[in-house]
């Protein structure tokens, strides 16, 4: 029978059930219910309603539960109970008898859901940290080993500037600690306990809900009981933070794709996160990118839908907010799979270094030089970009690269023009000459590669 069973005459239909029954996806909050449900014993233990022996033995069931969770031995699919709230307490019952009917006094699965959820979602932020963790120690792994390759940087998708592959690579290391500052903050928020907020008014219980708070981790309890059991802010920050991550690394799968590209070959990704096609023999696609950039949509989808889910809910609960797990659940796997399988990418990781100073060289990235170079002889910039346009232009009539040309020809521009202009249009003097804080410069690109790696000591120590 239903927990809310007495009430009623008529059982419900199979469609209600299929349409409102949750333990097929809320089982995965079975530890986290029964960890709740032994704090919650103790506290109505405190508050008189159960003996301390009634407690320890509702505590020892709820232990013994919690291995049988932990080794899968809890048969969720041959159950017939509504969630993992009834599911939990039937098995008390089960084993336990009247005293199993005893635990819900003063509680209601609406505080209990929304402490279970919490449990849940600061539990997997520990581990999203981790996972981004592991990612920008592939990258500023990548980033060091191949410290001195040079290719060329991009706006518009044309060859803008040249800059240090390590420069590129540490552009994500610093998304990626972004997205683990807002999985840190949305943890200190999240941080206040529901439990004995009852079903929406508060309990009439004498509970003690700093003492639960504080053995369930929590800094605090929830201050206002009709907010505390209704709101989902948690849920849909975690689904913000895994929608920007998802969106960092769809743009580092779009970067690489490009790299990886016959046209650029830049890198070469390793067999094991690359496939081969059906037909073509010859192919060696980056589907683990593409996956990466794929995915981002069901990510966002989830953040959307539980966005549109809360709007214009009534105070406290309703039953649309069960719609807030199967989403989270999803995007949470997805991000924290898509993580692991970025290190693998990055891991994979073969620079062609030729190929990518080949590339830096033949874009006319060295055009701002030129230009630069005239400015230090006294041309006004606007004339000396002109000049330095000319000049490409000639270049590409010639197939030749700036520097291929000789002097004769580049003096045709500019009287200014010298020998000395040759070492200026060098790929690495123009690099390391951005030697400015945040710059491509052999300088600063190793002071940052210093600062992610003490970093990341530093962070593993935490
Ligand atoms: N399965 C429900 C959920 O996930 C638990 C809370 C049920 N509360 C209720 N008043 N029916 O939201």
């Amino acid at each position: 029978m239903a927990l809310w069973g007495g009430r009623f005459q008529g059982g419900s239909s199979a469609m209600f059930r299929q349409v409102n029954d949750s333990l097929p996806f809320d089982n995965v909050l079975a530890v986290q219910d029964l960890q709740g449900s032994i704090a919650w014993s103790r506290a109505i233990a405190r508050a008189g309603v159960i003996s301390a022996a009634e407690q320890s033995q509702l505590e020892q069931t709820l232990n013994e539960l919690i291995a049988l969770a932990n080794e899968g031995k809890l048969d969720f699919a041959a159950s017939t109970e509504e969630d993992i709230h009834s599911f939990v307490e039937a098995a008390l019952i089960e084993r336990l008898g009247d005293l199993g009917r005893k635990l819900h006094t003063g509680r209601s699965r609406n505080d209990q859901v929304a402490t279970d959820l919490r449990l849940w979602v600061r539990e997997h932020c520990e581990h999203l940290n981790q996972d981004l963790t592991r990612v920008i120690a592939s990258l500023v792994s990548s980033a060091e080993t191949n410290q001195q390759v040079i290719m060329p940087g991009y706006t518009h998708l044309q060859r803008a500037q040249p800059v240090r592959y390590a420069h590129w690579a540490l552009a994500y290391v610093e998304m990626l600690k972004r997205d683990l500052g807002r999985l840190s903050d949305l943890t200190k928020r999240m941080n206040q306990c529901p439990l004995g907020c009852g079903a929406l008014a508060g309990t009439t219980y004498d509970i003690d809900r700093q003492e639960i708070a504080t053995e369930l981790g929590f800094d605090s309890p929830c201050l206002n009981s009709l907010d505390a059991v209704s709101d989902r802010d948690y849920v849909l920050e975690l689904l913000f933070c895994a929608s920007t991550s998802m969106m960092h690394l769809s743009r580092m799968a779009e970067d690489l794709i490009f790299f990886n590209s016959g046209e650029a070959g830049f890198i070469r990704l390793g067999d094991q996160v690359t496939s081969g096609s059906s037909l073509m023999p010859q192919k060696k696609n980056p589907d683990a990118l593409e996956l990466l950039r794929g995915k981002c949509g069901r990510v966002f989808g989830h953040l959307q839908a539980l966005l549109v889910t809360m709007k214009g809910l009534p105070l406290a609960y309703n039953k649309d907010m069960q719609e807030d797990k199967e989403g989270v659940f999803d995007a949470v796997n997805q991000w924290h799979c898509c993580l692991l399988i970025s290190v693998e990418v990055i891991d994979s990781i073969k620079l062609d270094a030729e190929r990518c100073a080949r590339a830096a060289r033949e874009g006319y990235a060295n055009a701002t030089e030129l230009a630069d170079y005239l400015v230090g002889k006294g041309t006004p910039f606007r004339s000396a970009h002109d000049i330095a346009g000319q000049v490409v232009l000639t270049a590409l009539d010639q197939g030749k690269a700036i520097e291929q040309l000789p002097l004769e020809t580049l003096k045709g521009y500019s009287e200014l023009i010298e020998e000395d202009v040759y070492p200026v249009l060098q790929l690495e003097y123009l690099v390391d000459k951005r030697h400015i804080l945040g710059g491509t410069g052999a300088k600063p690109v190793n002071k940052a590669l210093d600062a992610a790696k003490s970093w990341l000591s530093q962070h593993a120590q935490e």
